[in-house]
């Protein structure tokens, strides 16, 4: 009895111990962040005033031409640094067109150690520099004993060196002034070494354990540090590099603009570290509580899988659902059309309707739904050579009435359900409104067969790590 209630009572004590815990730390999460707003002095506005200069790097394309076009918009004189002239000029005269300010181009090559002394040297006889933008950045993908070690070294050049040596040029400036900002570009990365991105994932965590120390010297000066740890952005990066961005799903992509809004917005509020994207700040709270060894595990796993199936699953897969919202979409129409799909496919003589859905599979390619129907095509009448035929895009052997629905049929599948305006008239126009409505209901139900087999396929393929369905 006496050891039950002792029992409870720890139990009890443990709860409010942890209540207590929970109830400091929100508490003093919170004072931080009210403390942080009052000190700092406001930065980023959208009214029409000049505020000073703004020096982006990289802004020849992706992350840092936003940040360009982003800052001119909100009032910052330019001045755009990187090594391909023709892009930067052609992106100033669109800043002076657009929003009326000067800009600066200045053509260096960041892993050059003149080119990054000259760029400092310009920084800091600047007299109004209000952030400072360091992005320059490339990735060199493979693993790394295998890469050029020059390019390995230009890396540390571009992602660490110009940086630090930026970053002292601007400052002592800013903190006599009592403001200013710093916007250190690492990435995701800087959580997750990977495997086969050894030196970008190491320069990119040094950007972010500089930035985050540099952030708590800054406290009370009135200037700002952030180091920004985007996910896959859709730039020029991963085309240059030769990486492939098929095998991820669209959802994990996120535009420059939506990046350097975040960044921006982040930058405003104090917040030192800015993940753009509730999924990835997500990802990277996970990835530090992560053992080490899960990562080490898993990483190599995830870096094999996306390359093999660069190369084999074009082998099998046509469509497939790339996102939730396609999926999402064709369950709700499902479920608002029931009825009016019974009745179509009652509406349909059984093999009319197998050699619609044989030509709609043929142009999506799901082998799941190709042997279903090809069985009950079977049943239906259809002779073996007809069934191979419809599978290989052919219907010679088709009745002449039942031609132009299985050409239409081909037309849908390969316009993703878009038909042009004069097929489906010449659809209506040979089998009436409402079979023609019947017709297209079928071609609907079996594309989501098809796309729902493929997703399958595609996952399988994807956890296996390209051995499913070879
Ligand atoms: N895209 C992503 O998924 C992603 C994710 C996380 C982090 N990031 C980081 O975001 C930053 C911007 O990349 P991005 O995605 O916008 O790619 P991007 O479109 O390829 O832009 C890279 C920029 O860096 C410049 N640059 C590269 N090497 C340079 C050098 N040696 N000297 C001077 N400038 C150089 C390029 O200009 P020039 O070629 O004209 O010199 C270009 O303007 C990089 O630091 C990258 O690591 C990107």
């Amino acid at each position: 009895m006496k050891t039950e209630s002792r029992r409870r009572n720890t139990r009890c004590g443990l709860w409010i111990g942890f209540g207590l815990l929970t109830g400091i730390l929100s508490g003093l999460y919170l004072w931080r962040r009210q403390r942080i707003r009052r000190t700092l002095p406001p930065l980023v506005s959208t009214t029409e005033d000049r505020k000073g200069t703004a020096l982006v790097t990289g802004a020849s394309s992706g992350i840092g031409a936003s940040y360009a076009r982003r800052l001119a918009q909100a009032g910052y004189d330019l001045i755009i640094v990187a090594r391909r002239r023709e892009r930067l000029e052609t992106l100033a005269e669109t800043l002076r067109a657009n929003y009326g300010r000067e800009v600066e181009v200045l053509v260096a090559d960041l892993a050059d150690e003149e080119d990054v002394a000259r760029v400092a040297a310009r920084i800091a006889a600047l007299e109004d520099l209000e952030i400072l933008i360091n992005n320059a950045g490339f990735n060199v993908p493979g693993r790394w004993v295998e890469s050029p070690v020059e390019r390995q070294l230009d890396m540390v050049g571009v992602h660490v060196v110009a940086p630090v040596r930026f970053t002292r040029a601007a400052l002592p400036a800013m903190v006599a002034r009592g403001r200013g900002a710093v916007v250190n570009v690492s990435s995701l990365m800087a959580f997750f070494p990977l495997y086969e991105a050894a030196n970008y994932a190491a320069t990119k965590s040094y950007l972010r354990a500089f930035t985050e120390a540099l952030y708590q010297e800054l406290e009370g000066t009135g200037v700002r540090a952030q180091v920004l740890c985007p996910g896959f952005v859709r730039t020029e990066m991963h085309p240059a590099a030769q990486i492939e961005r098929s095998g991820l799903p669209a959802c994990l992509w996120m535009t420059p603009e939506k990046v350097v809004a975040g960044s921006l917005k982040d930058l405003e509020r104090g917040v030192a570290i800015s993940i753009p994207g509730f999924g990835y700040r997500l990802l990277a709270r996970v990835g530090r509580l992560l053992p080490r060894w899960l990562l080490y595990e898993v990483g190599p796993r995830i870096q094999k899988a996306r390359g093999a199936a660069k190369e084999g699953f074009s082998e099998f897969r046509k469509r497939y659902y790339r996102n939730w919202a396609e999926l999402r979409d064709d369950l709700r129409f499902m479920r608002q059309n029931r009825a009016r799909m019974r009745q179509g496919m009652r509406a349909l003589d059984g093999a009319f309707r197998e050699r619609l859905m044989l030509a709609v599979t043929q142009v999506n390619g799901c082998r799941y739904c190709a042997q279903f129907h090809a069985q009950t095509a079977l049943k239906d009448g259809l002779a073996p050579e007809e069934i191979a035929e419809l599978l290989e895009g052919t219907f010679d052997a088709c009745p002449e009435e039942e031609r132009i629905g299985v050409l239409f049929a081909q037309h849908w599948a390969d316009t993703a359900g878009h038909p042009d305006p004069e097929a489906w008239d010449r659809l209506v126009e040979t089998y009436g409104p409402e079979r023609a409505g019947a017709i297209e209901m079928s071609l609907r139900m079996i594309k989501m067969g098809n796309y729902m087999g493929n997703t399958l396929d595609y996952v399988l393929y994807r956890i296996s790590g390209g051995r499913w369905g070879k």
